[in-house]
């Protein structure tokens, strides 16, 4: 392959911000604290989470790097950097997140299998690049296909990182043809995030970024564009990031059973507070973020101080000082929203939040009803303790 070096490459590991908290070392996946998270609106790239199921490949030979758009298409071709930059270019502001976000709450229900994360294994990036449909035209397939003349209904994202579960061999992960091929739908072949070149970390030279879908989509180090008629049979697709029932386990699973995750729930977190954090009596600031997948705004967050007996909304915004609107035209659509309210903690207590949709989609109120054996999309309220005390909060 050109231009990709060999494994002993991969212990050169870029330098990481000393603040990440390193869920695991190898291969490496990290994530910033609750505090630093909702301190930007767009995640500065070093305070973005880093979520890796092989070692990070390093690709330095650029000018020889090529991507491959080959499968169930008339006209297959090799794309260089320059072929994909002469594309139009769109800045979308997008939010990733990991399926096994707040995966460590979950695992205090019973036990789940992966990588135990917080609420932070999320950010939101303003992501530069060529769309894929763009992309997909320059081989012949027109804007808003569903299937190809020769039968392809699916695209395929392989990477060139090697991983333990593919049994060495690439990631990959697929999306609809017809998503892929929908300019509105703004799935980006992205060389930039934040306004710099994709670092190594979130996926250089180029990556993809599926808006509104979990980020196990979003597939790094891009390699290869396959089109092909069923969804991609790659384990992350497969076996793993799918939404079992509680009753489901290691016993009993059929994997075939369930769809492969793809957009994800209404979503929120308060990062203001740790639990059990110590706070001053009177006053206190409670703020956040919430998302929804698949585009849908947010079209409200409530936060209780009483063990959800009473609820009061909170603020929402994207930009400081500009009321968040969901579905507004000035509203970043695929981007997390920041809420914030101010609320009189009288003593000991759960605070707790819950955000729904512009589908009205609830969270739901419980972890334990949605507990799965991977540990995927825990979306319950999120709930804090707070003491009262001498506290500078
Ligand atoms: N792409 C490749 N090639 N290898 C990976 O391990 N991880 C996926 C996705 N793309 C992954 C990948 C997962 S599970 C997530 S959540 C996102 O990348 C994380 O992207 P980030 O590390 O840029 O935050």
């Amino acid at each position: 392959m050109p231009g990709i070096r060999g494994p002993t490459e991969y212990s050169r590991e870029p330098l990481r911000h000393p603040c990440l908290k390193v869920n695991s070392k190898e291969p490496f996946n990290a994530e910033p604290p609750r505090s630093a998270l909702v301190s930007s609106y767009i995640t500065p790239i070093d305070l973005f989470y880093k979520r890796n199921h092989g070692p990070i490949p390093l690709v330095d030979d650029i000018e020889r790097y090529s991507v491959s758009i080959c499968g169930l298409l008339g006209n297959p071709k090799d794309l260089f950097m320059n072929d994909i930059r002469k594309l139009p270019k769109y800045n979308v502001t997008a939010t990733l997140q990991c399926a096994g976000n707040r995966r460590t709450a979950m695992s205090k229900v019973r036990t789940v299998k992966g990588v135990g994360w917080d609420v932070s294994a999320i950010g939101n990036a303003i992501w530069g690049g060529a769309k894929l449909a763009d992309v997909l035209e320059l081989v012949g397939i027109p804007k808003l296909t569903k299937s190809t003349p020769s039968g392809g209904k699916h695209v395929e994202f392989i990477s060139v990182d090697m991983c333990k579960e593919e049994n060495g061999g690439p990631y990959k992960a697929s999306i609809p043809l017809i998503q892929a091929t929908n300019p509105e739908a703004d799935v980006l072949i992205a060389y930039e995030m934040n306004g710099e070149p994709l670092n190594r970390d979130h996926g250089y030279p180029l990556r993809v970024v599926v808006p509104g879908v979990i980020g196990a989509r979003s597939v790094k180090w891009l390699d290869t564009i396959k089109i092909i008629a069923e969804e991609s049979q790659g384990f992350f697709m497969q076996r793993d990031y799918k939404m079992f029932p509680p009753s489901v386990n290691w016993d009993n699973i059929v994997w075939s059973t369930r769809k492969p995750q793809m957009d994800f729930p209404v979503q929120c977190a308060i990062c203001s507070l740790e639990d059990v954090d110590v706070v001053k009596h009177g006053k206190v600031i409670v703020s956040g973020y919430a998302v929804s997948g698949g585009g849908r705004g947010i079209e409200r967050v409530d936060i209780s101080v009483d063990g959800s007996k009473t609820w009061v909304e909170a603020s929402r915004y994207q930009k400081t000082g500009v009321p968040y609107i969901a579905d507004d035209i000035s509203s970043d659509k695929w981007a997390w929203v920041f809420f914030q309210a101010e609320v009189d903690i009288p003593q000991i207590t759960e605070i707790v939040a819950k955000a729904v949709d512009t589908a009205a989609n609830v969270q739901p109120e419980n972890v334990e009803v949605i507990w799965n054996l991977r540990g995927i999309l825990n979306t319950s309220w999120h709930r804090v303790h707070v003491r009262v005390g001498h506290s500078n909060l």
